[in-house]
């Protein structure tokens, strides 16, 4: 392999890894509904389900300051909407939290009985990329639907896409050495 061809398969490594490392997901919390209160008790649980909080990635809550809030308590709390434990009390919307630790994390909106009508959300962050759940499953049928969609603020996959080009990239970018 001629030094050219070498440096230049070193750059595109180079880039490909930088691809590869835009890893930390922005989650934006209940899609398009935001932190609301939700259509039922499930809304919060349904809309973390498919997804995988890693270290590094960031949840944002939107809400309008003072229609919400987001106390971040211990399970005890989160169980029964209490606030014997509370952790972090943040009150002015948005809220953008970044997920600086492995573990369980629980929120619940402190205003009024906004908890007890299941405006509460409990993730577990994993030492490892995040996922948006979206990526591998839902773009056929999504294309299907929707031949072009907009993108909205609620739209998270495109970094997890991103993230999956930079891996082909990646090694792509090696395949020279096997014909040498
Ligand atoms: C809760 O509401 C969401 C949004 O309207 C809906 O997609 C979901 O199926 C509902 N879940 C249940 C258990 O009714
Ligand atoms: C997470 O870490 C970043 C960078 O070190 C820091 O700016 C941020 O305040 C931390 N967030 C929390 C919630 O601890």
């Amino acid at each position: 392999m001629s030094k050219a061809s070498l440096i230049l398969m070193l750059l595109v490594a180079t880039i490909c890894t930088f691809l590869d490392s835009a890893t930390a997901l922005i989650h934006v919390v209940g899609g398009s509904n935001g932190w609301e209160i939700p259509p039922n008790n499930t809304f919060y649980a349904e809309w973390a389900k498919p997804r995988t909080f890693g270290l590094g990635d960031r949840l944002v809550f939107p809400y309008r300051t003072g229609a919400h809030n987001v106390l971040q308590v211990l399970e005890k709390d989160f169980e029964t909407c209490g606030n014997d434990n509370v952790i972090n009390h943040y009150f002015r919307g948005p809220t953008i939290i970044q997920l600086n630790t492995t573990g369980e994390y629980y929120f619940y909106s402190g205003i009024g009985t906004h908890c007890e009508a299941g405006q509460k959300l409990h993730i577990t962050v994993v030492n490892g990329p995040g996922s948006s759940g979206k990526f591998f499953h839902s773009t056929s049928e999504e294309m299907a639907l929707a031949p072009a969609p907009a993108p909205t603020l609620s739209d998270t996959s495109s970094a997890g896409e991103v993230r999956v080009l930079g891996k082909i990239c990646f090694a792509l970018s090696f395949l020279p050495w096997l014909f040498m």
